[in-house]
């Protein structure tokens, strides 16, 4: 089985990604950090020296990449649903997951953060609801399942996924019945 984090930055896609898999015993995979190791520099950095373009292709590389294999856990960078042609990947995926949070959190979470360049801006809140306004759809449009984060730890989200895919399996997973 492949599951797919997908939501905004801040979510806790890698968190419980990273949980996620060690619970399914499957591999992790985190497209931001496979990324960062095939650019041999941050996220950051190639951003302002090649621009956003430059990074969504490379980003998309990647994701067709993950989703290439038959098992483990995808967390993806935020913006991964920008590109039509990614929605389209996601939307073939079985089991992708929504992990959604509030502009407000995602700004308790990020506010002293530094390595994500589009929120190295003026007014984080604001381009983090803007952000959001723009992406939320389209994270709803490729997702299977949907979680609210708000409070929950990163156990109790991790729970709440694998009870999720226990009651509404994705399709080609459900067990054969018996009788
Ligand atoms: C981005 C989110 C980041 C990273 C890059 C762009 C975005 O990933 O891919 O900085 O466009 O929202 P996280 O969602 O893991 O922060």
């Amino acid at each position: 089985m492949l599951c797919v984090l997908i939501g905004m930055p801040g979510s806790g896609k890698s968190t419980v990604g990273r949980l996620l898999a060690r619970r399914l015993g499957l591999p992790f995979f985190d497209t931001d950090q496979l990324l960062e190791t095939s650019l041999g520099c941050s996220i950051r950095e190639f951003f302002e020296a090649q621009g956003e373009v430059a990074f969504r292709d490379r980003e998309q590389g990647v994701l067709s990449d993950c989703l290439g294999h038959a098992d483990g856990v995808v967390s993806t960078g935020g913006g991964i649903v920008l590109r039509p042609a990614n929605r389209g990947m996601l939307q073939n995926a079985l089991c992708v997951i929504y992990l959604r949070a509030s502009p407000e959190d995602l700004y308790r979470r990020l506010r002293y953060d530094t390595t994500r360049p589009l929120l190295q801006v003026a007014n984080p809140l604001r381009k983090l609801k803007e952000l959001y306004a723009e992406r939320d759809p389209f994270y709803r449009a490729s997702a299977r399942y949907v979680i609210e984060t708000g409070s929950p730890s990163v156990a109790a989200l991790v729970n709440m996924i694998c009870m999720q895919l226990d009651l509404n399996p994705p399709v080609g997973l459900t067990a054969p019945r018996e009788g």
